[in-house]
């Protein structure tokens, strides 16, 4: 039997931290080694010894305390963990995980693994809702961590609003999606396009469109952590780069379409969720257009369609392409796999609200050459998941024999 893998529970001092031991509880129950590291403030809430004995582990709290199971302290365990979940996490605690500040056990513990994250956030409304946790809680999902959002409902203070630590068995479904990755991609080579590209106009407008690059940041990420060799051609976006993955920084469709065409023959599989600018200004002003001499009108010129191009110029890739739709979106999302000789096409309806453009949700059709697959409305970092299982099948696929 293979060996149950480690998950390092990290608990914050939040009144939520008893609900800890019944997450502790859960995740043993679905056969995985819990460990438990507590800040000092979460000490004050709920004792070491109650996840001493329900997970059979020592507890960490002390970072320069002599380790009695581990051989080393933070480092070993920051190595152990397949992945880290901090539940409850304070806004004290995110502002650390954001900021990459090291001052207790666990906090070093997570800055030195590279274990998938789940952070699940538990305090008042108003600290929940302040811009600064917002930030950092967008921070943490822009490197990669999953956030279990908080829930509407009444708190500890006896007020009613959001704050409230998620359900357990939430927290445990988002630990458990971040364990289940095999490295089902090792040895390949995929490469990811991201973000709007910018068509410059003048020396500081340009045309552009919404695409935050959130689809394209969570495919690489996916990628990289099933063990590909990820390359990100990314049009500006206000995200960090996932980790692992070599990101090459595009603006416009010409300089994207060369950075693709160059890598594309060592590339295994190419994933296009850029949203590519389908026309330029065909004369962009050098320096900055004056009010009074505004042009009537501007005149555009088509960029060539990488993913097109690519389609052509195809030997053994599996090739995946985006359609972004107002209408008919399956139907023409099949038009494009044609057209584009894709292997897979996923299809969104881009008009509607809360999901597609700069949303972190998105609601999709997988359109394959035989099948559609439509998929409830999810997180971009689930379809990520959707979207590489869907990859690592026609990889395998193109590897069979005939
Ligand atoms: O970035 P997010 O905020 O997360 O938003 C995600 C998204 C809405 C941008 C994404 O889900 C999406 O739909 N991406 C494709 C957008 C698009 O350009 O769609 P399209 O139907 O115009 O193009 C079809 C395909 O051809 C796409 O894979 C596109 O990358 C590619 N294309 C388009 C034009 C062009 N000149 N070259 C291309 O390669």
């Amino acid at each position: 039997m293979a060996d149950a893998q480690t998950v390092l529970l990290g608990v914050t001092g939040s009144i939520a931290a008893y609900k800890a031991v019944e997450l502790a509880r859960l995740l043993i129950k679905r056969g995985v080694t819990v460990k438990t590291v507590m800040t000092e403030a979460a000490a004050e809430f709920v004792t070491p010894l109650t996840f001493r004995s329900i997970t059979g582990h020592p507890v960490g709290i002390d970072m320069f305390e002599e380790p009695t199971e581990w051989k080393a302290a933070h480092v070993s365990l920051a190595a152990e963990a397949d992945a880290i979940a901090i539940a409850p996490a304070t806004a004290d605690a995110i502002a650390k995980l954001a900021e990459g500040i090291a001052d207790e056990l666990l906090f070093s513990v997570v800055l030195a693994s590279k274990a998938p994250l789940v952070v699940a956030p538990a305090m008042h409304t108003e600290m929940y809702e302040n811009p600064a946790t917002q930030h950092n809680l967008d921070l943490l999902r822009s490197r990669g961590a999953v956030v279990v959002e908080a829930q509407s409902g009444q708190l500890a203070s006896g007020d009613v609003g959001t704050g409230r630590l998620a359900p357990p068995e939430k927290i445990v479904d988002a630990v458990m999606g971040e364990l289940g990755r095999a490295r089902d991609l090792a040895g390949h080579r995929v490469l990811v396009s991201a973000g709007g590209t910018q068509e410059p106009l003048d020396a500081v407008r340009y045309l552009g469109n919404r695409s935050s690059g959130k689809t394209g940041y969570a495919i690489a990420r996916e990628c990289a952590l099933r063990g590909a060799a990820v390359v990100l051609v990314s049009a500006p976006t206000a995200l960090r780069s996932p980790r692992d993955v070599e990101l090459v920084a595009v603006r416009t469709a010409e300089e994207m379409a060369e950075a693709v065409f160059e890598r594309f023959d060592e590339a295994d599989a190419v994933v296009m969720s850029a949203a590519v600018a389908d026309f330029s200004p065909a004369e962009p002003s050098i320096g900055k257009i004056k009010k009074d001499a505004a042009p009537k009108s501007i005149a555009l010129r088509r960029n060539v369609d990488i993913l097109a191009e690519l389609g052509k110029r195809k030997a053994k890739q599996v090739l995946i392409g985006f359609a972004a739709e107002t209408d008919d979106i399956a139907a023409n999302a099949r038009g494009k796999l044609e057209a584009k000789n894709l292997d897979l096409v996923v299809a969104n309806d881009v008009s509607r609200p809360g999901v597609g453009f700069g949303a972190d949700d998105n609601e999709v059709v997988l359109v394959g050459p035989d099948a559609d697959e439509t998929l409830r409305r999810m997180s971009k970092v689930q379809l990520a998941r959707h979207i590489v299982d869907r990859l690592v099948g026609l990889l395998e696929a193109r590897g069979r024999p005939a």
